[in-house]
């Protein structure tokens, strides 16, 4: 049900003649997997990051946890990493019997708190996990700060955060930490599954490289394997489109800042809706969704019908990890652990948000909203 207008999904790729024509290419190749356009891709990335050693993956998932093997991460140990994250940035941390430690996100960033982060540091720690959520820039400064004085490794997850920049200048993902992108069709740049990961340097390049492709070193034959490996490649065929893509990255962005500038305007005002925070210190956020943080008294499940009836999508993003069942039950979590990272989980709405969303359309989404919020706050003082 719509009210008869035309429904406004959350999000959309945006692909257009370009991809289609490298698609064919890597087709017509007749190398539809470690062929041409993974070196292509993985040297076009680099070279937009300013990073030189990039390794293309199946998903960001499979990067993150490539990234962690290859910072050394054992059983047992303890990465520090945010709840307010998409669950593959834990879940990791697991796949090596590793133990993702949460702790606190910063209210106007919603990335990881420095201070709680070496707050919730301990003997048994050997690495930081910060996620830079919805494309702000973590605070790296301070965490890599951290890092030194206590000696742990870092691994960034850069999935949501393509094209931000840090105050100095650097693109996020090129300070030197292994640090891991993900290309699922809402991202920035998709491949329509796919991730990659910077390496620091030309050995845990290779390392990766091996561990992707089942354990074997590129001058091996394709039954022998020196170490254990996975099936993380990315195909040409999705190489294929993150070339094309990337000619096209800029222009992307650019729409989606002019998007989110959108909603900004039409949105500012109404009482008690936080609106993600505008860049500060020199740090530049890359667009990734638009969340909104809903007024507290108001039943966001409501919200996200009422909005439905209008035609359009919205949803909670994202949920806080630790209070996941799954979490619960095996680390005991529970409520009032990490009350920003709470409150702004419980209170977030993802609105529509992608490059090709027309200005008319985003004014439809903010007016509708306005009215839903209205009606909301009519019947509770009614
Ligand atoms: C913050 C974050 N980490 C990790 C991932 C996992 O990436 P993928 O879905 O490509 O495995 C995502 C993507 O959805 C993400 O947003």
């Amino acid at each position: 049900m719509t009210n008869g207008q035309q429904p406004i999904p959350l999000a959309r790729p945006q692909v257009g003649g370009r991809e289609e024509e490298l698609l064919l290419d890597a087709l017509r190749s007749r190398r539809l997997s470690l062929g041409p356009m993974l070196g292509a891709f993985e040297r076009s990335l680099g070279q937009r990051l300013g990073a030189e050693n990039v390794s293309a993956v199946s998903s960001g998932t499979a990067g993150l946890h490539l990234a962690l093997r290859a910072a050394g991460v054992e059983a047992g140990d303890e990465v520090v990493t945010s709840p307010f994250s998409f669950v593959a940035s834990a879940n990791s941390i697991l796949y090596e019997d590793a133990r993702p430690v949460f702790c606190d996100i910063d209210r106007r960033t919603l990335n990881i708190d420095p201070a709680a982060v070496a707050a919730a540091v301990t003997g048994r720690t050997s690495g930081l996990l910060p996620v830079h959520i919805f494309g702000y820039p973590a605070a790296m400064e301070a965490l890599e700060k951290l890092a030194v004085q206590e000696n742990l490794w870092i691994v960034e997850d850069a999935c949501e955060a393509l094209g931000a920049v840090h105050a100095d200048g650097r693109a996020v993902g090129a300070r030197g930490n292994l640090s891991v992108f993900g290309f699922y069709p809402n991202k920035q740049l998709t491949t329509g599954e796919g991730g990659a990961v910077v390496s620091p340097n030309a050995d845990l390049k290779s390392q990766i490289d091996s561990e992707r492709n089942q354990g074997r070193a590129p001058d091996m034959d394709w039954l022998d394997h020196d170490r254990l490996g996975f099936n993380y490649r990315l195909s040409d065929i999705a190489c294929a489109l993150g070339v094309a893509q990337l000619e096209h990255l800029d222009t992307m962005l650019a729409d989606r800042a002019r998007v989110a500038a959108r909603y900004g305007e039409a949105l500012a005002g109404v009482d008690e809706l936080d609106l993600p925070c505008p860049d500060a210190g020199g740090d530049r956020r890359s667009w990734f969704v638009y969340v909104v943080q809903l007024p507290p008294s108001v039943d966001r499940d409501d919200t996200i019908r009422e909005l439905r009836v209008r035609g359009i999508d919205s949803k909670p993003y994202l949920p806080a990890i630790h209070l996941m069942s799954f979490y619960r039950e095996r680390f005991g979590h529970r409520e009032g652990e990490f009350p920003v990272c709470e409150d702004v989980a419980r209170r977030s709405l993802a609105l529509p948000f992608f490059p090709e969303l027309a200005e008319g359309e985003v004014d439809r989404v903010a007016t509708s909203l306005r009215e839903v919020l209205d009606a909301s706050r009519a019947s509770a003082s009614a």
